[in-house]
């Protein structure tokens, strides 16, 4: 049987990873690259360093576009894609535009969608992510979801049937083989930072706010800085180097970013995935939005939101942490769980 699984996204090429090496063993496994990310760091450098095949596809119109553009001109190539190779399933992860295009022309075309990280929600509706995770959910013919929470959410929708399970999460997967190649660290103490959500990013205000706060803590802040946030801040004259306290980085391969959060004081972020991983390194998080999709990892203090009260910052940074669950997000083995589970009905 075929399967195309289809990413686009920097956090899908990590989920990707553990998952193609499992449906490769039992399929003819192939890969649609969306080309949604598209700088070397954003895409080339994981396909290099976590063994991931190149792409059988990739596509080059939809970089960079507005919503309707991108996920429009991914569906064209994605349906062209489909009819030429007669996939038996497409596999989709998390919640992008390229998840969105893919659920829209399986559905389209009645090709089962199988969704990894079904059942998130962040009930923000202003979110892309929202939507598309509604809709990759609602026409899914298997969802793998991470978390009881995420069943839950699924049911209050209405969504409950036999193809729903309980997976861990393939996150999971991927930091428990890198974890080990982390290097220890004995430099100077310092926080590290990643933020590229379009409340944050696109509100300029804010961003002065959170710059300054951030500029202003009691320990160095390493800042990797998505395209999307740089693209901004350069448009707006915004001057990094004024930031003294502030060393930005460009985005950077996997294990540079695990590295950051395992040797760091406490990592800062908006990042969904940055969130688990945090937990899972045993590491306290602060994330700079309202609400979160990843519950748990706010039980006993190790991850606190803050939006409005940015400047809280300082204060949250001092606080205790609880008791940690090291299984929260599975055993390190979903994504053989969840292709036992696809081989069943595909
Ligand atoms: C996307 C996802 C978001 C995810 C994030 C992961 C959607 C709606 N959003 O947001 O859920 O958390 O990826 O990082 O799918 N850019 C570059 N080079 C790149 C990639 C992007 O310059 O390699 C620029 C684009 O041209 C664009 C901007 O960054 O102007 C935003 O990129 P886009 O893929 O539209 O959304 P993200 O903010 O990256
Ligand atoms: N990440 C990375 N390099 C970086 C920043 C993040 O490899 O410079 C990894 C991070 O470790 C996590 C994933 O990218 O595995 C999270 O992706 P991102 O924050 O872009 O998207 P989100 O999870 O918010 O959708």
């Amino acid at each position: 049987k075929k399967i195309i699984s289809i990413i686009g996204a920097r956090p899908q090429f990590i989920k990707h990873a553990p998952m193609q090496l499992e449906l490769q063993k039992h399929f003819k496994a192939l890969t649609l690259h969306t080309g949604q990310h598209f700088d070397s760091n954003m895409s080339a450098v994981f396909f290099d360093e976590l063994n991931i095949p190149k792409p059988d596809f990739l596509l080059e119109s939809a970089a960079g576009k507005p919503h309707g553009a991108q996920t429009g001109l991914m569906m064209i190539d994605i349906e062209q894609i489909c009819l030429q190779e007669k996939p038996d399933a497409l596999l989709l992860y998390g919640d992008t535009n390229s998840t969105l295009a893919g659920a829209l022309v399986a559905a389209k075309m009645n090709i089962p969608q199988i969704h990894i990280e079904a059942g998130l929600r962040s009930y923000n509706r202003e979110m892309p992510e929202e939507i598309n995770r509604i809709i990759s959910d609602e026409f899914a013919y298997l969802l793998f979801c991470p978390t009881d929470q995420a069943i839950h959410n699924l049911e209050k929708e209405g969504i409950k049937h036999d193809r729903i399970f309980k997976s861990g999460d393939v996150m999971c997967d991927i930091l428990r083989l890198m974890e080990s190649k982390i290097e220890p660290y004995n430099g100077a103490p310092y926080y590290f930072v990643t933020i590229h959500r379009p409340y944050n990013t696109d509100d300029l205000d804010r961003m002065r706010v959170i710059l300054k706060t951030l500029n202003e803590l009691d320990k160095k802040v390493i800042f990797s800085i998505h395209p999307r946030t740089l693209n901004i801040l350069k448009a707006n004259a915004f001057d990094l180097k004024s930031y003294s306290n502030i060393e930005f980085v460009p985005p950077s391969g996997y294990l540079d970013s695990i590295s950051y959060q395992k040797n760091a004081s406490c990592v800062i972020t908006d990042s969904g995935g940055i969130q688990k991983e945090a937990y899972m390194l045993k590491k306290k998080c602060i994330t700079i939005r309202k609400e979160t999709e990843w519950v748990e990892t706010l039980e006993n203090g190790w991850n606190t939101l803050v939006f409005d009260d940015v400047t809280r910052i300082p204060e949250v940074l001092q606080r205790d942490l609880g008791q940690h669950n090291p299984n929260l997000y599975g055993n390190g083995h979903a994504a053989k769980e969840i292709v036992e589970i696809i081989k069943k009905y595909i």
